[in-house]
């Protein structure tokens, strides 16, 4: 339902989540500016504003925030890959456009955009989802060469969430009253298992895939590899050799708040077999 007419930003809205975001607000017709770094980069569908800025530095969001109703928000910084330190700065500018209501995306543990934001009174849904699907994505070479997924952790259990929950979860924060000062945990309907987690894509490819255990070293070796910080890479190892209880235990909220069951792995699986083979 749409309640007002302004423009609800979007920040991410060239990546994974907040393309989601941007696509689940204009399929229900609400007005969406897309935020940008790097607007000769992007491509967004018709209909979309662009804006530019830069969340690490939040003077620069201005000409986006101008007339916004709504903000849809990250807290990590890609140029450093460490969680945003502009949290007041950002703050001050989302509330000095007006803004009625942000929903923030955390970066995997409570940071300072999120705290900002809401010390400054704004009324914010904070978005903690425990760990996306669409991560199984890095397993995509070595099963497409090799039948071979390589992890550390063989035991780790995860309540992953499909993102496309997470997406609508953040448009029903965005665009409805009601979740001002809430803090959403977002998973799966289930705990998975590296094996279970196997054994579908397995099932679903028709292949016996092997699983080859990796040192916790050889794992960080490729998060570099992969370009992530050193921050990020302790962030990531940490929460795998360690996760929290919420990590693996199943949460209602999506449930609760889109009043269907949530995605399951097997339905992120028959979306993305073709992607592995
Ligand atoms: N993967 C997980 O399991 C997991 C779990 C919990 C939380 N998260 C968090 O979820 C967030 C979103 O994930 P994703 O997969 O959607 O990321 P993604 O596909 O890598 O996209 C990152 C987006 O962030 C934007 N961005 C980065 N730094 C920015 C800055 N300084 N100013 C403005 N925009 C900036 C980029 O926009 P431009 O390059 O166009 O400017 C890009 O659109 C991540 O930041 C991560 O911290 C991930």
């Amino acid at each position: 339902m749409i309640d007002d007419n302004g423009i609800t930003v979007v920040a991410g809205a060239t990546g994974n989540i907040g393309g989601r975001v941007l696509a689940e607000l204009r399929r229900r017709g609400h007005r969406v500016r897309a935020l940008t770094r790097s607007p000769e980069r992007a491509a967004f569908p018709d209909g979309v504003e662009v804006a530019v800025g830069d969340l690490a530095d939040p003077g620069s969001l201005r000409p986006a925030l101008a007339g916004a109703s709504a903000v849809f928000l990250l807290t990590y910084d890609a140029a450093t890959g460490a969680p945003l330190r502009t949290g007041p700065e950002l703050a001050k500018e989302i509330a000095a456009a007006g803004v009625r209501r942000v929903s923030t995306l955390w970066g995997g543990e409570p940071g300072p955009v999120e705290q900002a934001i809401a010390a400054a009174g704004l009324a914010q849904a904070v978005l903690r989802p425990v760990e996306f699907m669409s991560n199984t994505l890095s397993w995509v070479g070595s099963i497409r060469d090799e039948g071979v997924v390589r992890e550390a952790f063989p035991e780790l259990r995860s309540a992953m969430v499909h993102e496309d929950d997470i997406a609508e979860v953040a448009v029903r924060t965005l665009t409805e009253d009601g979740h001002a000062g809430r803090d959403y945990v977002l998973t799966g309907p289930e705990v998975l298992t590296f094996a279970d987690r196997v054994r579908q894509l397995g099932a679903a490819l028709g292949r016996d895939l092997r699983f080859v255990e990796l040192t916790e070293e050889q794992a960080k070796e490729r998060m570099r590899g992969w370009g992530y910080s050193a921050e990020a890479v302790e962030h990531v190892i940490g929460w795998y050799a360690d996760p929290p209880r919420e990590g693996y235990t199943v949460h209602p909220d999506v449930e609760q708040l889109l009043g269907r069951p949530a995605r399951t792995f097997a339905d992120w699986v028959a979306e993305h077999a073709g992607a592995f083979r």
